[in-house]
């Protein structure tokens, strides 16, 4: 069995749409500094891209997440593999995110996030499959909404592989 990856969100399309997102988040944090908080690994390529669109000061922190359960379906218990380095008290925080599907890791993520106290906190996700939510997430500021598709690149993988690709694409198997 081969493997193809078929074009959903060319290269063009996810740059200028981030270009997009990084205005409105200058325009709504104005006075402020947006503190970034990558979920790792998907999220690093996104919120690079997006932290060069930002006008405002930006400061960033990384954090590790595993959900427990089968690689395909996410139990909603999510182990920390890496905190973050800094505290988030009184910070404006916005977390990055590559995609929400259940809603499972960032509704736990929210909530243990919460806690620590920010001024506030949002979340940015470049995909989200709304058809897929099983947990209700508040999104702030989404890239694309897409059909329930297994997607890869932009940071997202299939097996580790592909998230290194500049465009978003779904894996098909011939
Ligand atoms: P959930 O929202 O808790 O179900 O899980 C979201 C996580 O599952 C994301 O952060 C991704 O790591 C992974 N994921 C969900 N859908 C896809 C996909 O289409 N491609 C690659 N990873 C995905
Ligand atoms: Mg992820």
């Amino acid at each position: 069995m081969s493997e193809s990856v078929r074009v959903l969100l060319t290269e063009e399309e996810v740059d200028k749409r981030i270009k997009e997102l990084g205005e409105a988040i200058s325009r709504d944090y104005q006075g402020e500094t947006v503190h970034l908080v990558c979920v790792l690994k998907g999220g690093v390529f996104f919120m690079c891209e997006l932290a060069k669109r930002i006008t405002v000061p930006v400061t960033m922190d990384f954090m590790s997440a595993s959900s427990y359960g089968s690689s395909t379906k996410s139990s909603g218990v999510v182990k920390i593999v890496k905190d973050l380095d800094e505290p988030l008290k009184d910070r404006h925080v916005l977390i990055v995110e590559d995609i929400v599907d259940s809603g499972r890791t960032l509704s736990y993520l929210i909530k243990m996030l919460g806690d620590r106290e920010p001024a506030s906190i949002k979340l940015c996700t470049l995909l989200d499959k709304p058809e897929r939510r099983v947990t209700d997430v508040k999104v702030d500021y989404t890239g694309f909404e897409i059909p329930d598709e297994f997607v890869v690149g932009y940071g997202l993988d299939y097996d580790q592989r592909y998230r290194n690709l500049p465009y978003i694409g779904v894996v098909e198997f011939n």
